[in-house]
């Protein structure tokens, strides 16, 4: 992979003359959306040939269907998700007193699948619980992130920046090497964004179908030959809760589109 490695030599003949690597100031946070093409923005723009919508209008049919051996659906207690939903996603991943560390939307929705629907845990990845997670992300679209707000998750705030910017893998590279030092390059003529993660759950042209963030930021971990963390694991929680954190006061895009 070249073009992997083209990034590795750029990244270590820039640790010389040391730039101050920092936070991108909030008023330059640009979502990947801005470094796409017209075509692929138009496609997410469009609802009716936005790919993610389909998950979105599957997730709404989940959210009404009575399920586990509670009999209960998501609408039963929560009502109307226009409501109820609003401005949820956009604050994850949250702190969850119970198990006294972050949880991820997908967590939180396997938590009420099995607390409050008796109801088996739904895979990561799954077709429903990307659907279900789409419906909830969705009603959030256009609202402004918040996630990392509450003063419980400062500790895991801080373990996500620290994996973020610690080199790994054979080829050497942190996530910052990439996303804060070389966002706006492109090499093998594809564009390094700022890694602000807006529009999860998404559609990926390169999946040919919607995945969650930890599947992006695995395909990252093993593009710098590096063993990626499993879904769930506390690291990729953190990472994840970093990456809302320092994409705060962006709005929400979901179910965006990615190449
Ligand atoms: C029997 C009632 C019940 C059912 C059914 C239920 N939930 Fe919940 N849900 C709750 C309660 C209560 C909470 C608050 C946290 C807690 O006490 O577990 C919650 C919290 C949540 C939250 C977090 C809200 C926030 O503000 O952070 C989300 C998201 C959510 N539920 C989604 C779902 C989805 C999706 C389904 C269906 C798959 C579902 N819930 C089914 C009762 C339910
Ligand atoms: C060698 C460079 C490189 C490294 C190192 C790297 N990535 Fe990426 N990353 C990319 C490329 C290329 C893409 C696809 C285009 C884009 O969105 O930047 C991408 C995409 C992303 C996206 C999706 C952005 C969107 O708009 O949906 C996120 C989030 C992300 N990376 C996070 C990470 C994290 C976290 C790490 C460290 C574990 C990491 N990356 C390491 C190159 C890199």
């Amino acid at each position: 992979m070249n073009f992997w490695h083209a990034i590795a030599a750029a990244a270590l003949a820039a640790t010389a003359p040391a730039l101050l690597a920092g936070e991108i100031p909030t008023d330059a946070r640009r979502s990947g959306y801005t470094f796409m093409g017209p075509d692929t923005r138009a496609m997410q723009d469009d609802d009716t040939a936005n790919p993610g919508m389909l998950f979105v209008l599957d997730g709404e049919a989940l959210w009404a269907k009575k399920t586990g051996s509670a009999e209960k659906a998501c609408a039963d207690c929560h009502g109307d998700a226009a409501t109820s939903m609003k401005g949820v996603a956009a604050r994850y991943p949250a702190f969850e007193k119970a198990l006294a560390r972050p949880v991820t939307l997908d967590q939180r929705i396997n938590l009420c699948r099995a607390n409050h629907q008796q109801a088996t845990l739904l895979p990561y990845e799954s077709r429903d619980l990307l659907a279900l997670s789409a419906f909830v992300a969705h009603q959030s679209r256009g609202i402004t992130i918040t996630a990392g707000d509450d003063p419980q998750l400062k500790p895991f705030v801080a373990q996500g920046h620290d994996l973020f910017m610690r080199r790994e893998g054979q080829l050497n590279l942190a996530c910052t090497n990439c996303h804060d030092d070389n966002f706006d390059k492109r090499l093998a003529g594809a564009p390094i964004t700022q890694a602000q993660p807006t529009g999860y759950p998404l559609y990926r042209l390169e999946w040919q179908t919607l995945g969650s963030l930890e599947r992006r930021l695995r395909s990252c971990m093993t593009g710098v030959r590096a063993q990626a963390y499993d879904y769930g694991t506390p690291e990729l929680v953190a990472l994840e809760l970093y990456l809302m954190s320092r994409t705060r006061g962006l709005p929400m895009e979901a179910p965006a589109v990615r190449p």
